[in-house]
């Protein structure tokens, strides 16, 4: 077979015979990220505003120590210490599953290391380690932080359960409602687990391991159904990540005073 020698250009960073503008994308994710880790990181923080009657935010979801009703083992004991709030000992495991997510990793490896920028646009540096040497062979470990992704996505449901019941302000009863609060949370949980089910690793344990699927219906329709999801894994996880976010601001304003929280019935 014929073959052909084409020259290879090693452009400088940023250099490319690209007309289109392909600096948009990265920084709108340097925006997007960047502001989403400084909220969180300051929310995170606060240890304050982050209940609402019958509503928790997710940043603080599983809620180890603290008031009731959602305290998994009661008040914070008198030795923890009072800098670290409840959100900070459970955030670096839904953290950590968006740092090692391959959709994230692409996405960062380009907008803030500009590793390339984009296809077909120069680069900072001259080799190339991939995934792996240490420190990025870490990335690995996404799998793992699936498995705490999927628990949860498991509270947060429970959490819904709770922004279902609203208490009487008198008897302190607990009645079956709807509250603007339960559908935000609701929103957020089924965002969460569109992205969390079309998780590239999620795919691979569902349907890996096999030559084939066909004749183990059960696995073939949890792998089409990830499968299904991962397609759109881009748009889940942005939208998933927004919603978390928003999730927090919600029960933050109206823990404050700033907004109302309408109920529908
Ligand atoms: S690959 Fe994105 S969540 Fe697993």
């Amino acid at each position: 077979m014929a073959q052909v020698q084409l020259p290879v250009f090693h452009r400088g960073f940023g250099g490319t015979m690209r007309r289109d503008a392909w600096w948009i994308r990265p920084i709108v994710i340097v925006i997007l990220l960047g502001s989403f880790l400084g909220y969180a990181n300051w929310a995170a923080w606060q240890g304050d505003h982050y209940q609402f009657g019958n509503y928790l935010s997710p940043f603080y979801s599983p809620l180890l120590f603290g008031p009731d009703p959602f305290a998994w083992f009661g008040p914070r004991p008198a030795w923890f210490p009072a800098w670290i709030s409840p959100a900070l000992l459970i955030l670096p495991f839904p953290g950590l599953f968006r740092v090692t997510c391959y959709y994230y990793r692409g996405a960062y490896y380009r907008s803030f290391w500009a590793d390339p920028p984009s296809c077909a646009v120069g680069e900072p540096r001259k080799t190339y380690w991939g995934e792996k040497s240490f420190p990025l062979i870490l990335q690995n470990i996404h799998r793992y932080f699936l498995y705490a992704a999927l628990c949860f996505l498991l509270i947060l449901l429970h959490d819904v359960w709770h922004a279902l019941h609203f208490a009487d302000p008198v008897t302190g009863v607990e009645h079956f409602g709807l509250g603007v609060g339960t559908l935000v949370l609701a929103v957020n949980v089924t965002l969460l687990t569109g992205y969390t089910l079309g998780c590239h690793s999620l795919r691979h344990i569902v349907g890996g391991h096999l030559d084939q699927l066909a004749g183990r219906p059960v696995r073939q329709a949890a792998y089409e159904c990830a499968s299904c999801l991962n397609r759109r894994h881009m748009y889940w996880a942005w939208m998933s990540l927004l919603s978390v976010a928003f999730s927090d601001i919600y029960v933050r304003m109206c823990s404050m005073g700033i907004w109302t929280d309408y109920r529908l019935f």
